[in-house]
């Protein structure tokens, strides 16, 4: 069974998406991992730092994204017979190992989905419409990996920056999840706010599931020098009074220009740039991955 990770914060732009690609490809190219990556986020960030926009756009007029997946689960019907496997662009820049199941700038209509489960409320047996909701959201993303999950030694799932149904579902789905942060002190009430709804997640699951959902670890994005930089490093001392160390990743990610520019070329920073410092962390960090999983 592949084990199914999650990487996710509820603030945007810190790091989750970068975060994620960069682990995905070093497991598969360094350790030679089979990795699959999901695109839960409908600003396809993920998808398109593994596929350029003109590649993503063949595969999105054949309706092969995330997308056609979901549908099949809020919308059950006979005559969609593709299934995840078909949904799946195999080693993508490339790499054996890294595959993806691209996401979609339309994922799910939230009007559809509550008209639908409503309508399951109040047909079923079930009249609490909350009870409704959860059990759709504990099953969503389940559900969609179930054909795939033992194909794969890890599935990396990156999360939009709200907590939203998908995050929800991903995060339900997940043995473990990652948590990029900057040390601001904003951030770290935060991680202290999203680990609460995480709880909530992992009691309703825990009757199922009773390893589900743990924390795997926090990793920090340092800026280095400046006066930033030693603001960073007092913050992270409070950190480490906070939150213990199995808790926290020794290694952090520098800001490197080189890693924002990788962007461009929609391919992760440790494939366009492997010397720069953001690479050469991002390979650290996925050893400390590996030894924490102890996979
Ligand atoms: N270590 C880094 N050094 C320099 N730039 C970085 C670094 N990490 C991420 N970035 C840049 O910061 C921006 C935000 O990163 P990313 O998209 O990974 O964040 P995110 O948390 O996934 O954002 P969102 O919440 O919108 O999904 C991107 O332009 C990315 O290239
Ligand atoms: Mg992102």
């Amino acid at each position: 069974m592949g084990l199914v990770i999650s990487t996710v914060n509820m603030k945007g732009g810190v790091g989750k998406t970068t975060l994620t690609v960069n682990l995905a490809t070093c497991l598969a190219k360094n350790h030679g991992k089979r990795v699959l990556v999901i695109d839960l986020d409908s600003q396809i960030s993920a998808t398109l730092s593994l596929m350029s926009p003109h590649e993503f756009a063949k595969v999105r007029k054949k309706g092969r994204t995330l997308s056609y997946l979901i549908d099949k689960v809020v919308k059950p019907n006979p005559r969609k017979k593709l299934t995840t496997k078909d949904m799946i662009i195999p080693s993508t820049c490339n790499i054996t190992g890294l595959d993806l199941i691209p996401g979609d700038i339309e994922l799910y209509d939230e009007y559809v989905v509550s008209e639908l489960l409503h309508q399951q409320a109040i047909s079923g047996n079930e009249s609490d419409f909350e009870k409704v909701w959860d059990n759709f959201e504990r099953v969503l993303v389940k559900e969609i990996l179930e054909p795939v999950v033992t194909e794969y030694d890890l599935i990396i799932i990156d999360c939009a920056p709200s907590y939203n149904l998908l995050t929800r579902s991903g995060i339900a789905a997940s043995n473990y999840y990652l948590l990029p942060a900057r040390p601001e002190p904003l951030s770290l009430v935060g991680i202290q706010l999203l680990e609460r709804r995480i709880a909530k997640l992992r009691a309703s699951d825990r009757a199922i599931n009773p390893m589900s959902i743990q924390l795997l670890g926090i990793v920090f994005i340092l800026s280095g020098g400046g006066l930033l930089g030693r603001y960073y490093r007092q913050v992270m001392r409070r950190v480490k009074e906070d939150f213990s160390a199995e808790q926290l990743f020794q290694n952090s990610v520098p800001m490197d220009v080189n890693v924002a520019k990788a962007v461009d070329m929609f391919m992760p920073v440790v494939l366009t740039m492997p010397n720069s410092s953001g690479s050469r962390a991002f390979v650290k960090l996925t050893q400390e991955f590996i030894e924490k999983l102890k996979i």
